[in-house]
């Protein structure tokens, strides 16, 4: 019997299975509104079979967006337009998740196709980026980010909150705080990027300090039968990282002291020069550790895309989730081509009936 096709119950939500599409940014929204490129494409990974479908990184405020094309979830207008893309997730058979998040002194990004740079200085289209303190990330993205006040600092949280609640009326039953990938969150936590003197800086307590009070603030709000989840890069492979992994299950320890349901492994991205041992399935040993020393449930990405290689970090208990991103961009229906490949019973219900009658039958 597949271990990947059992349900999953988080909360007051079951997963049809322990498959999930994780947040991808599509590049492709208007002053943050998502539109009909954004319902095609979820609606068509919904249908595939996955149990849940996570919505993009969408920015809680306009200055956190990565490019000018993220979604945005900071009005009411937007919050609208996400209306039928969750419902068509759920008419899918899957569960509606999304991401939201802020940028950082990664934000005012051209397009990955476009150049993936910062956008140049003096173009119209770009904005003031901010970040805990004036450091650049570097590389591609040079800009010097303005270092936050503490007046920035509470109103970002507070965005964050007033994101997580129209989330609530969009419809989405589960939300991811991106506090990965060297994003803004990242940058607090993460001594890179974080050389504050006051209370946001220094110790990890501190460093910590933006993480919590925003994840504590969000659970106020986003209902407590709905799973909340965060996505953290809970390692830099920057020659330290024992000591960063300690620091991190520690914080992950306090995330879910403080209502966190799950986290979803993934690597921080602070710095550009970090030596990431990319391969398939390579966050596994990672994220099994963080579930074990946290005693948290757990998800990851990068490269666990193969039906075989699923199956067997769940069967191994290394995570309870599945993440398979780019695979579903090649394939929206993977998850029932995966149910064949593995032998699972009636694999064609994996699909919606309108069209799993049709293959199992003939
Ligand atoms: C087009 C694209 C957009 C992405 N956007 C996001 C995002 O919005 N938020 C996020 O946390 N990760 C994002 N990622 C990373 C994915 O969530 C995932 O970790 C990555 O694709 C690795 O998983 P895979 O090997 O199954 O593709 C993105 C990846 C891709 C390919």
């Amino acid at each position: 019997m597949s271990a990947l096709f059992q349900p999953y119950s988080l909360k007051d939500v079951t997963l049809r299975n322990r498959i999930a599409v994780p947040p991808m940014c599509q590049y492709s929204a208007t002053d943050g509104v998502p539109n009909d490129w954004h319902l095609s494409h979820y609606a068509s990974i919904a249908r595939g079979g996955a149990g849940l479908v996570i919505v993009e990184a969408t920015a809680v405020a306009p200055e956190g967006r990565i490019t000018p094309g993220c979604t945005g979830l900071w009005n009411d207008e937007q919050a609208q337009a996400f209306v039928p893309i969750v419902r068509a997730i759920k008419a899918a058979g899957a569960v509606p998740g999304i991401q939201i998040a802020h940028a950082g002194r990664k934000a005012s990004a051209n397009r990955p196709w476009e150049g993936d740079d910062h956008i140049a200085d003096g173009d119209a289209r770009g904005w003031q980026t901010l970040a805990p303190s004036a450091i650049a990330y570097g590389a591609n993205l040079p800009k010097v980010p303005q270092a936050m006040t503490l007046d920035d600092i509470a109103r970002v949280r507070q965005n964050f909150v007033d994101t997580a609640r129209r989330a609530v009326e969009a419809g989405f039953e589960w939300l991811e705080l991106h506090f990965a990938h060297g994003y803004l969150a990242q940058t607090f936590f993460s001594e890179h990027s974080n050389q504050r003197d006051d209370m946001y800086g220094g110790s990890a307590a501190n460093r910590a300090r933006f993480l919590l009070e925003t994840l504590k603030a969000v659970r106020e709000v986003w209902p407590e039968n709905l799973p909340l989840t965060v996505r953290f890069g809970v390692i830099e492979y920057d020659g330290r990282d024992e000591q960063t992994l300690l620091e991190s299950i520690e914080l992950v320890r306090q995330f879910k002291a403080s209502g966190m349901d799950m986290v979803s492994v993934s690597v921080g991205f602070t710095i550009p020069d970090t030596s990431i041992p990319w391969g398939p399935a390579f966050m596994g040993p990672v994220a099994e550790r963080v579930r074990r020393e946290a005693g948290v449930p757990v998800s990851s990405a990068w490269g666990f895309g193969t039906p075989a290689i699923a199956e067997q970090v769940v069967r191994d208990q290394q995570l309870d989730l599945v993440m398979v991103g780019r695979a579903h961009l090649a394939n929206p229906h993977w998850a029932y081509f995966a149910a064949k490949e593995l032998g699972v019973e009636r694999a064609s219900w994996t699909l919606p009936a309108p069209y799993a009658h049709w293959l199992e039958r003939y």
